[in-house]
């Protein structure tokens, strides 16, 4: 069976007593048969060292993302998070979200710079692609196929539908070796759909991650 990679991703939410909640309930994580899944949460940089404590303490079986990097290194960078920083809670880095993208005006030149970041500090850059014709910089291993309208946050999200996602994943496979995953309103009752496609290595949650009873729905059903 291919390994899932199943990843949740915050964005700009949870206070500390919130995310305690969360962990509380997602301790229920180990009644779960994870032998074909892998679980990644990339919580906000306020909580990554909280996270890490908890999941240690409590021998979570989940990984640590953070969501976003400086293009710098260490240094004169107000406001900035550098890939030492983030190496001592993390594993894994998200870099070209659309709302980063379109929000944040990075460019495909400060994407790389981030993927070259990321790879100098030894963290995996999780990429995510738009469509097909998205530039994907060189020393990549897991990229997201995720289309700004099927976000649920969007103002009319169209969901890709599971077909669709697993020819496009196939497509980005042709060019370089890569594990593809998914990501737009995934539910604990579609993710199935999804990742029973061959060309499809797992999922990335927004929203329904947040949950913390919907995302075990999501780690079960997937
Ligand atoms: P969504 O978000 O699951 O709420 O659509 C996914 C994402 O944008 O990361």
């Amino acid at each position: 069976m291919k390994p899932l990679l199943i990843v949740a991703n915050f964005k700009s939410n949870k206070t500390k007593a919130e995310a305690k909640n969360w962990l509380d309930e997602i301790t229920k994580i180990k009644d779960l048969n994870l032998s074909d899944k892998q679980i990644i949460v990339c919580p906000p940089f306020t909580l990554l060292d909280y996270f890490k404590s908890y999941i240690d303490e409590n021998s979570l079986p989940i990984e640590l993302c953070a969501q976003d990097i400086s293009r710098f290194p260490q240094g004169a960078y107000t406001g900035e998070v550098n890939g030492s920083q983030i190496k001592e809670f993390a594993e894994y880095v998200l870099i070209g979200h659309s709302e980063r993208r379109t929000g944040f005006n990075e460019d495909e030149s400060v994407l790389e710079e981030k993927v070259k970041m990321s790879i100098d500090y030894n963290l995996i850059p999780i990429f995510f692609v738009q469509d097909e014709s998205t530039e994907i910089p060189q020393g990549l291993s897991i990229v997201v196929y995720e289309p700004p309208s099927a976000i649920s946050t969007s103002p009319n999200p169209v969901v890709e539908s599971p077909e669709t996602a697993d020819e496009v994943a196939k497509k980005l496979k042709e060019v370089q070796n890569l594990n593809v995953l998914y990501g737009g309103s995934i539910t604990p009752g579609d993710v199935r759909s999804f990742t029973e496609k061959s060309d499809i290595s797992g999922v990335l949650v927004g929203d329904a991650s947040l949950n913390a009873a919907e995302f075990l729905g999501i780690i079960k059903n997937a």
